[in-house]
């Protein structure tokens, strides 16, 4: 009997208590630290250790609420998981379409990434999943996921509008290939199609006309998958799986998370005097917009130690506390730092002159619409920000008055970013609730104060 949830009926995973946090104008951030693994690759270490056939070790792997659910979701479809040491999981994996059918929905709490990862995986095997998350992510499309799957032979029955959460997906008995073109530069709908197409004949094929990040890619062919990726078009990529692999268990190490340490690098470059030191951060091309973008800006970042592992280069970072200067950011650039938007936003109110951020679209349909919530964060803090189409405008007067309450929006990445903007500004900045910053980055806190950040 399926039992499929109520929009009502809420599934937390966060306690409903919200937890306020105020930072405050700190001294020079000074020391080395090493951020936690990388979510992307957190996600699918675990999602494809669990198509695989053996076992499956993951050093360094992100023991953050997203990560942690979709681990819970291998579980339910009937993969071995174990944590063997602080960071160190095991996976035995049931082989491609070996899925077992779960018996209570899965629980995704605030991950799009996890969500829409696993339904790919979920459509290319026989058998009914209901996918439920928290309300913020029952808010977030699903149809961009579902078109796709339902092309491949899935079946998807959702109450909500625009195939919104909670839903219940059947997978495909013979899963087909396609070729899809995916709408908007999405790694979440690429990988979707591309987990499905594991279990279909033939070759499975993705053409994205703005290049999404390619850990999926990069990964498969790891566990033995035979995958081309090439160029097309002046900034795409098409993809090429060739359907029905064995796939075999590896030893994933997961370097550290340069969406993460992105809020420790601003945070260094905005503090007076600060020197940090940031270890393994993965340093993909289809990540480190931001970094480019900090570059551009005049920030002083060094990379050092360049090395790789399984596919993704990685460095150490040297950050000091540099005069910021604003610069155009052009659209083509969102992809690859399309995470990064709201803490650049901090990074362009402590510069000086204008900065024009373009073609963010695709930040309306985040953890929160964090466009808005961008603009608003600024404004709140007494610096001018405004949204012109999918534009976003910051004025940066090389300081900050501060003093704002900011509005978290259930979203971790508001949090973190306001509350940088707090060690920086005139004013102490208030957050609402840092109850979120558990789903990506339960140490953040911890961190930042260890380095001399002033949070009460
Ligand atoms: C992710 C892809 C991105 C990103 C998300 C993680 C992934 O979403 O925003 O945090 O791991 O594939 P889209 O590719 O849908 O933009």
């Amino acid at each position: 009997m399926w039992y499929l949830p109520r929009a009502e009926d809420t599934i937390l995973t966060q306690s409903d208590q919200p937890r306020p946090l105020e930072a405050r104008e700190s001294g020079a951030l000074i020391g080395q630290v090493r951020i936690p693994g990388d979510k992307s690759i957190s996600h699918r270490a675990l999602i494809l250790g669990a198509l695989a056939v053996g076992q499956t070790t993951i050093s360094g792997l992100l023991e953050a609420e997203d990560v942690l659910n979709t681990a819970k979701a291998m579980r339910a479809l009937g993969a071995t998981i174990e944590r063997t040491a602080d960071f160190a999981w095991s996976v035995h994996g049931v082989g491609i379409a070996g899925f077992a059918e779960p018996r209570a929905p899965l629980d995704f709490g605030n991950s799009g990434t996890g969500c829409r990862l696993v339904m790919g995986a979920v459509a290319g095997c026989p058998i009914t999943a209901v996918f439920d998350g928290d309300a913020s992510l029952r808010g977030r499309p699903m149809r961009r996921i579902l078109d796709p799957l339902e092309l491949m032979g899935a079946r998807v029955s959702a109450n909500g509008e625009g195939g919104r959460l909670p839903l219940t997906l059947i997978g495909a008995r013979d899963p087909l290939p396609i070729v899809y073109r995916t709408p908007v530069a999405s790694a979440q709908i690429k990988s979707a199609v591309l987990l499905a197409g594991l279990a279909a004949p033939g070759t499975t094929t993705v053409i994205e006309t703005e290049a999404s990040r390619d850990h999926t890619e990069l990964m498969l062919g790891h566990f033995g998958a035979e995958i081309v990726s090439a160029r097309e078009g002046s900034h795409g990529r098409k993809i090429v799986l060739h359907g029905q692999p064995e796939l075999h268990g590896i030893d994933v190490v997961v370097p550290a998370d340069p969406s993460s340490a992105a809020f420790f690098v601003v945070a260094a470059l905005v503090v007076g005097g600060s020197d940090l030191v940031l270890s393994d951060v993965m340093i993909n091309p289809l990540r480190t917009g931001l970094f480019t973008t900090l570059r551009e800006m005049g920030a002083a970042i060094e990379q050092t130690e360049t090395r790789g592992d399984a596919g993704e280069p990685m460095a150490r970072l040297r950050v000091r506390a540099s005069k910021l200067r604003g610069v155009e950011v052009p659209a083509e650039r969102a992809p690859s730092m399309i995470d990064e938007y709201l803490v650049l936003a901090v990074a362009a109110a402590f510069a000086e002159g204008t900065t024009i951020m373009r073609g963010l679209h695709e930040l309306r349909v985040k953890e929160s619409d964090r466009l808005e919530a961008t603009a608003d964060m600024l404004r709140i803090n007494g610096v001018k920000a405004e949204i012109s189409g999918d534009d976003l405008i910051v004025e940066g007067r090389g300081h900050v008055p501060g003093g704002g309450l900011v509005a978290t929006h259930m979203d971790h990445r508001i949090a973190m970013s306001a509350l940088v903007m707090g060690l920086g500004a005139e004013k102490a900045v208030r957050v609402d609730d840092t109850a979120f910053i558990a789903t990506s980055f339960p140490d953040f806190i911890p961190m930042m104060r260890s380095l001399g950040a002033e949070f009460s």
